[in-house]
């Protein structure tokens, strides 16, 4: 049986089923052209079948190339996919939404996404295809659109079928409060940070009371090899993927540091997407269904929680 087939699925709140480990493929800007579409085929072919994709990654067009390729070939069908993307920042006013989410079906070659997303609460002054405007001090110009108007925009998207589910991303315990309150329709997931570094314990239960899944992003500490965004990292910092409690876990399975931390967001009932080009790594990540941690080896990889976030947000 191939890996895929054995990656458990969560059930949304409208009925759909979304599986518990996917690809995330942000950050991949430093590929030359064609080169992501290579990557994500050799993705399909170890048997990922879920991809966490978002306009402003900007490289939605290869997947979606990568994607028409395999459906082709015919061994695949639209329907073995779950495929998210998300609704950028600059495109928050209604009918901005909707041509953002035209745009990224258009890039995808698809006629539904399994999952849209609202990127972030905030919406930022809009700049056409630029990604962000900054203001003469270099600071991201703000715009005034109320994040229920957008997803007003989120809830057209799913009446007219471009998405079979929708949800939210980045948003804290009273934003989701305040949309619970106002909405037609609710966020079935929330994708936020979390992994031991940032267990977010009160976010995750509060979604569990209203039925919504978390989507764990940055999984594994971001460990990439520049800090992010240009951030200074404290001198001190022992990466997540480092850790010594990890890698004393990992040694007694006979697991990577890595698979410990993807295995302990999957036992907790988050959706773990960790991000790589690397094949082997995309197998390693992928075999995490193969063993459990026990309540003892949870209860550990939990209190190293620091609130260390590898994305800070303003
Ligand atoms: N909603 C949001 O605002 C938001 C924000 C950030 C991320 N995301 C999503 O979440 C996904 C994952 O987050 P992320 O990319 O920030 O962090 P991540 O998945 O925790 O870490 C990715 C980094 O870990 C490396 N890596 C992957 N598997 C490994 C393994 N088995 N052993 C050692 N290193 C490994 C990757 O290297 P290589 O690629 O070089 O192999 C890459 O440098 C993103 O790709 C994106 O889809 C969403």
């Amino acid at each position: 049986m191939s890996a895929s087939l054995m990656i458990p699925t969560l059930k949304l709140n409208d009925g759909h089923s979304i599986p518990s480990l996917g690809l995330g493929t942000a950050n991949t800007n430093n590929l030359k052209e064609g080169e992501y579409r290579k990557i994500f085929k050799e993705a399909v072919s170890v048997g990922y079948r879920h991809f966490d994709t978002a306009w402003v990654y900007a490289n939605q067009k290869e997947i979606g190339a990568g994607l028409r390729e395999i459906l082709v070939e015919g061994n695949l069908q639209r329907d073995d996919f779950f495929i998210t993307t998300k609704v950028w920042n600059t495109f928050h006013k209604k009918e901005n939404v909707l041509a953002n989410c035209q745009t990224s079906l258009s890039e995808l070659q698809l006629n539904y996404v399994d999952l849209l997303l609202m990127h972030f609460p905030m919406g930022w002054k809009e700049c056409g295809t630029d990604f962000m405007l900054k203001d003469e001090n270099g600071k991201c110009i703000n715009s005034d659109v109320d994040y229920l108007e957008t997803w007003q925009g989120l809830e057209e998207c799913h009446k007219n079928g471009w998405a079979h589910s929708i949800g939210v991303s980045n948003f804290n315990k009273d934003q989701l409060k305040r949309l619970l309150e106002n909405c037609k329709i609710k966020p079935t997931v929330n994708q936020v940070e979390t992994h031991p570094y940032l267990v977010h314990q009160e976010l995750i239960d509060f979604c569990k009371q209203n039925d919504i899944i978390i989507e764990a992003f940055g999984p594994i500490g971001a460990p990439y090899d520049k800090p992010l965004l240009g951030l200074k990292l404290d001198p001190n910092h022992v990466k997540l993927l480092d850790n010594p409690v990890i890698a004393g876990i990992a040694k007694k399975h006979g697991k990577s540091n890595a698979q410990i931390l993807l295995r302990w967001g999957i036992q907790r009932g988050t959706v773990v997407i960790p991000k790589t080009v690397t094949k082997s790594r995309m197998i390693e990540n992928l075999e995490v269904v193969s063993f459990q941690l026990d309540d003892n080896e949870m209860k550990e990889i939990t209190q190293l929680n620091c609130n260390w976030r590898a994305y800070p947000m303003d």
